[in-house]
């Protein structure tokens, strides 16, 4: 099967320029500034005049199908992954959760099952520990072997996931030998949890509380602890979800001393403030996230740092509960909202018409931050990320001058609100391939249930 993009633009995060994509069956086979000649070889020829040829989004931290405070994320891996390709990702790596008491392996099985034959595009796991002994450390080892090279950690959630300082340096070390990576959520659970209680004492129990729980230092105080075990264990870090400016602080100041401190950031954390949890009527609870949204002056500070690559990737942290039924288990107590938002749809969008139409980022940092980085920093690259030869024809048609009413009518992600609702976004993926098989093509779903693969991904060389 050969499959034609012609009289595009093609973006990567270091070029720009017209020119022609040939896929053969599932990889790219041949770029030019033009292929006319052999249009007759093509079975099939996508007219990409007046548009980006982009390399397909890579959202590097989804929660589909994940239970969470009583209840499951509303996505599985169908629902998850058809949405995200309609808004121009093509890949995710999402998290299996050890809990206490179990292997490992018996996680990362339990997340292949919810995801084979469901997924529609590639998928990787990251690893949730939470429970670490000297089992636990022997099985890093296998499984950044098969292909989980990446751990997520917990300083929060005490008594759920939380782990203690001993532990996470404990598995910083073995990520020295492994050559893994972890990736760590920087909130002082235990300060967070008393200012929890004294709030719920108080009979404060809006789901404004949620974020006046969380102080921004909380995450800094973490996001630094981070950093320094880290340090004292002389391998890299890559921070997730950050959402505080004072954070950001810490991330820069190792950054300039030469330490290999990655983060990422969300666009909930860029287009959404405190402000919201102050809407009416339990509105508020659409917001309920961990880290929480911040003052609308930090949203400056984290394009800086995207701009300046203190920041280097930008992922959703998709976990979406429906107001009905899942956020609603919280009317009464805003610590029992389940934590988490939608976004998997509409990173890519937001981005482009927030960042590079905005003047904040460049077209290429857009790509950088959306697909390369990622790729990169979780042994992806070059199978994904770029527009090259012989990498995956994951590859995203997006139309700069389409503009789209955001809206959870609209939107495919199998949610009851957008916390974006009514908010008119230009620039849209207009046509999907996945392996070089088109998958969204004229606002419709087209490819198949399942065809989606397990990402075995690299380890740190
Ligand atoms: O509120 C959030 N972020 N929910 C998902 C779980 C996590 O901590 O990433
Ligand atoms: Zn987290
Ligand atoms: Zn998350």
């Amino acid at each position: 099967m050969r499959t034609l993009i012609t009289h595009g633009t093609i973006v990567t995060a270091s070029d720009l320029y017209k020119g022609d994509v040939l896929i053969e069956d599932e990889k790219i086979a041949v770029i030019g500034t033009t292929l006319d000649d052999i249009v007759s070889m093509a079975d099939k020829v996508i007219d990409a005049s007046g548009k980006y040829v982009l390399p397909g989004g890579i959202d590097v931290h989804t929660h589909l199908d994940m239970p969470f405070g009583g209840t499951t994320s509303a996505d599985d891996f169908e629902s998850g992954t058809r949405a995200a390709a309609f808004g121009g990702t093509t890949s995710v790596v999402d998290f299996a959760i050890q809990y206490r008491g179990q292997t490992l392996h018996h996680a990362w099985e339990t997340w292949m099952k919810k995801a084979e034959g469901k997924a529609v595009i590639d998928y990787g796991f990251h690893m949730i520990m939470t429970d670490l002994n000297d089992h636990t450390e022997g099985e890093m080892d296998a499984l950044v072997r098969q292909g989980v090279t990446s751990f997520k950690l917990f300083m929060a959630y005490p008594g759920v996931f939380m782990l203690d300082d001993g532990s996470i340096f404990k598995a910083l070390l073995r990520t020295g030998a492994n050559g893994g990576t972890i990736c760590m959520h920087a909130e002082n659970g235990g300060v967070i949890d008393v200012l929890v209680q004294r709030a719920l004492a108080e009979g404060k129990t809006a789901p404004k509380y949620h974020a006046l729980t969380r102080p921004a230092r909380a995450e800094a105080e973490a996001t630094h602890r981070a950093i320094a075990l880290a340090e004292i264990a002389d391998v890299p870090i890559y921070i997730v979800h950050l959402s505080a400016a004072e954070a950001l602080e810490m991330v820069t100041e190792a950054r300039d001393r030469g330490l290999p401190a990655f983060a990422e950031t969300c666009p909930q954390y860029l287009f959404l403030s405190y402000d919201n949890y102050e809407e009416p009527d339990f509105g508020g609870a659409k917001y309920v996230m961990s880290p929480p949204l911040r003052e609308k002056r930090t949203q400056d500070q984290l394009w800086r740092g995207l701009a300046f690559n203190d920041l280097q990737c930008i992922s959703t942290d998709h976990c979406p509960f429906c107001m009905k039924e899942q956020k609603e288990i919280g009317r009464n107590d805003f610590s029992k909202i389940p934590n988490g938002a939608p976004g998997i749809e509409t990173r890519m969008s937001l981005v482009y018409d927030g960042g590079v139409r905005a003047g904040r980022i460049t077209l290429n940092r857009f790509v950088e931050l959306t697909s390369t980085s990622p790729a990169k920093i979780f042994g992806l690259f070059p199978r994904k990320g770029t527009i090259a030869p012989g990498s995956d024809a994951d590859i995203v048609v997006f139309d700069p001058h389409r503009t789209i009413t955001l809206s959870a009518e609209t939107l495919h992600m199998k949610v009851d609100y957008s916390p974006y609702e009514g908010r008119r976004v230009t620039g849209a993926a207009d046509t999907v391939l996945s392996h070089g098989r088109v998958v969204i093509e004229d606002g419709q779903f087209v490819g198949r249930v399942g065809a989606g693969s397990f990402l075995k991904r690299s380890p740190r060389s």
